[in-house]
């Protein structure tokens, strides 16, 4: 499998749904016949357990959801904070008007099971997905629902299925857009504590 950087392993697929459940601006990647996008997307979330599916929100008129309606598949990239600057820019700009990669110097390779362009560089996850047909999608709607086919994270801050934030790898910390290109970056994890008391129920 070909990783974006020596840092990065594969995530089980049982644990995909981690990798977005905690709400970060991701960049959706797409390619098709010789042509390639990139864009910002802060409406995403998991939908079902196993196979792991998610949803997101992809404007219809973007050229991103051209692309992916044409080759059925996109990757879900998680930037970390050092890619804030990025992240907005390729969320202002479209790719109609020219190649997002070439214009920001956006490194990438092919996902292997996808062939989706992964960043390099930037960020500390990736998820491959295939988009699951829905006619209400293609008629009006902006949600596409997908399949996340494979999966890789950055060990230093994703490791064992769980994100691991900490003051040594702050600039893998996540992205989570809070509007006009504020961002809000995740920081001091909390653990909880069992309240007193016997629990109602075990799971
Ligand atoms: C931080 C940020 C978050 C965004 N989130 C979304 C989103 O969740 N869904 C969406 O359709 N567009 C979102 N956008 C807007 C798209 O990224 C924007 O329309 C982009 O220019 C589309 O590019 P394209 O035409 O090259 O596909 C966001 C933009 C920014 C800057």
């Amino acid at each position: 499998m070909t990783y974006p950087h020596p840092h990065f392993k594969t995530v089980e697929l049982k644990h995909a749904s981690r990798l977005i459940n905690h709400g970060p601006t991701v960049l959706v990647t797409t390619a098709h016949a010789g042509r390639r996008n990139i864009m910002a997307a802060a409406w995403s979330m998991p939908v079902e357990f196993t196979p792991p599916r998610i949803a997101i929100v992809i404007d219809k008129n973007t050229y991103s959801r051209e692309l992916i309606a044409a080759s059925g598949v996109f990757a879900v990239c998680i930037p970390g904070a050092s890619a804030a600057d990025l992240t907005y820019a390729v969320g202002i700009a479209t790719g109609r008007e020219g190649d997002k990669f070439q214009h920001f110097g956006i490194e990438a390779v092919p996902g292997a099971v996808t062939g989706a362009p992964l960043p390099t560089a930037g960020c500390v996850a990736w998820m491959e997905c295939r988009l699951i047909p829905e006619r209400h999608t293609e008629d009006a709607y902006d949600t596409c629902f997908a399949e996340v086919v494979a999966a890789a994270a950055d060990e230093r801050v994703f490791a064992n299925g769980h994100w691991d934030f900490r003051e040594d790898n702050a600039e893998l910390h996540t992205l989570h857009h809070v509007g006009a290109g504020n961002f809000v970056v995740s920081s001091t994890m909390t653990k909880a504590k069992p309240l007193p008391g016997a629990p109602l129920i075990s799971c």
